[in-house]
C-alpha cells in the first residue's frame, strides 16, 4: 500500500510517498481503504513546521479523509466490513470538553489519512452518510465540524438573524450552509468579486468584495442592523471590520488569531468600547460533534463544495494548489 509521510518539514519536498506492508487490526481497530482525502490550513501549517501542536516525524499528514472499513479487530462493536467512515480530528476526544489528555489528532500525533489504507481505533471514526460521494464526505472532519460549531456551539442564531462568512474557504463555505439551513441570513465576504455569484447561489443573501469595500464593516452593519454571528476566519486583516459589523451584543467566534507572517489580532479599544460583542474560541470539535453534524448533512442532503481533485501520486501539487490561497471550498485528493 502507498502512504505518504512527512519526513521533515518546511515545504512540500518533505511528503514522502512510500510502499509499505498492511497492517493486521489491533482487536479494537478497524481498517479503512481510504478513497479521498482533504486539505486544511493546518495541514500546511503542519507541513511548515508552525503549528502549534508539534507533528511527529515521519507522521501520515491529513486528518480529513473517508473510506469503507475493509478489517476489523475481533473486539470491534462500532463498525463492520462495508461501512462508510470518515476520522475524527481530536480522535481521542468523545464528547464534553476537551483536555490536555485529549489532544491527539488524525495527521498530526496520530497517523492520518494520506494513504491507500489507514488503521484506526474503532472510536475515531464516525459512519458517513450515503448521499455523499468519496470526495465530498472527504472534506468534513476539520473544516465541517468548525464550522458546525461556529454556528450551532454556543448561541445558535435564530432563523432570521444574520451571519457573516469571510472568505471562500472550506469553514466559510461550510459556515454559510449551516446557518441556511438553520434559517439564517448571511452575509458573505470575498476579496474576489468575481466568486459573488458562486457564494449567492450557495445561499449568500448578501456578497461583498473586500477590494470593492475595504472597511465593509460599516457597509455591513448598515445593511443588516448588525451582525448576529460573525464566523471570524480572516484573522489579524478582518477582526476590526468584523467587530464594527456586529451588533450591540453580536458573537464573534474567532477561529485564527494569525495570519501566516505572524501578525497578531489586534482589540482596537475604540472599538470594543462601543460593544459588548461576546468572542469566543474553538478548537474544531469532538466525535459528538462529528456526529451531530453528519445527522445534519444526511438529514438536509447537505452537498460539500469541492474545489478541485488531484490524484493520489499528485498529492504535493494539492498541497501547493491549496497553498496558493485561491480556492472556493475543498481541495481534494483521490485516493482510490
Ligand atoms: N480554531 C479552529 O478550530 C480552526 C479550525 C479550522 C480552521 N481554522 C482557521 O480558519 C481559517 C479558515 O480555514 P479554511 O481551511 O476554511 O480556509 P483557508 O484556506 O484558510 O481560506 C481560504 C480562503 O480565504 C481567503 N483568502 C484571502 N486571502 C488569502 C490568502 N492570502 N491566503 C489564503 N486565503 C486567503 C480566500 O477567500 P476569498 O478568495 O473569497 O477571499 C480563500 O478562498 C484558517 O485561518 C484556519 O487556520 C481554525
Amino acid at each position: 500500500m502507498r502512504s505518504y509521510r512527512l519526513e521533515g518539514f518546511g515545504g512540500t519536498e518533505s511528503l514522502a510517498m512510500r510502499d509499505e506492508a498492511r497492517t493486521e487490526p489491533k482487536p479494537h481497530e478497524i481498517v479503512v481503504r481510504v478513497r479521498a482525502a482533504s486539505l486544511n490550513r493546518r495541514d500546511t501549517m503542519i507541513l511548515g513546521g508552525t503549528y502549534p501542536l508539534p507533528a511527529r516525524q515521519g507522521i501520515v499528514p491529513l486528518s480529513d479523509g473517508a473510506g469503507d472499513v475493509v478489517a476489523i479487530g475481533d473486539a470491534v462493536t462500532r463498525f463492520a466490513v462495508g461501512d462508510r467512515v470518515t476520522g475524527s480530528y481530536f480522535a481521542r476526544w468523545i464528547d464534553g470538553r476537551i483536555n490536555a489528555g485529549l489532544i491527539d489528532q488524525l495527521g498530526c500525533t496520530l497517523d492520518g489519512m494520506l494513504t491507500e489504507f489507514a488503521v484506526l481505533d474503532e472510536q475515531w471514526a464516525a459512519r458517513l452518510p450515503d448521499h455523499l460521494s468519496w470526495h465530498e464526505a472527504a472534506t468534513l472532519t476539520c473544516a465541517g465540524v468548525t464550522a458546525w460549531n461556529a454556528v450551532t456551539g454556543t448561541r445558535i442564531p435564530k432563523p432570521g438573524q444574520w451571519v457573516l462568512t469571510i472568505g471562500s474557504g472550506g469553514v466559510s463555505l461550510f459556515a454559510l450552509q449551516f446557518a441556511k439551513l438553520l434559517g439564517c441570513r448571511v452575509v458573505a465576504i470575498t476579496s474576489r468579486a468575481e466568486k459573488a455569484e458562486r457564494l449567492r447561489a450557495l445561499g449568500a443573501d448578501l456578497v461583498v468584495s473586500s477590494t470593492d469595500i475595504p472597511e465593509w464593516g460599516g457597509w455591513a452593519r448598515e445593511q443588516t442592523g448588525g451582525i448576529d454571528l460573525v464566523v471570524e476566519t480572516g484573522g489579524p486583516a478582518t477582526f476590526a471590520q468584523s467587530l464594527i459589523a456586529s451588533t450591540l451584543y453580536g458573537h464573534i467566534v474567532l477561529l485564527t488569531l494569525q495570519d501566516a507572517s505572524g501578525r497578531s489580532i489586534e482589540m482596537p479599544a475604540a472599538l470594543y468600547q462601543r460593544s459588548l460583542a461576546t468572542i469566543s474560541r474553538l478548537f474544531v470539535g469532538s466525535r459528538s460533534n462529528l456526529e451531530a453534524m453528519l445527522r445534519a448533512v444526511s438529514q438536509h442532503r447537505l452537498k460539500p463544495v469541492v474545489d478541485r481533485v488531484f490524484p493520489f501520486a499528485e498529492a504535493p501539487e494539492a498541497y501547493r494548489h491549496f497553498q496558493q490561497g485561491d480556492v472556493f471550498g475543498k481541495v481534494v485528493i483521490d485516493c482510490a
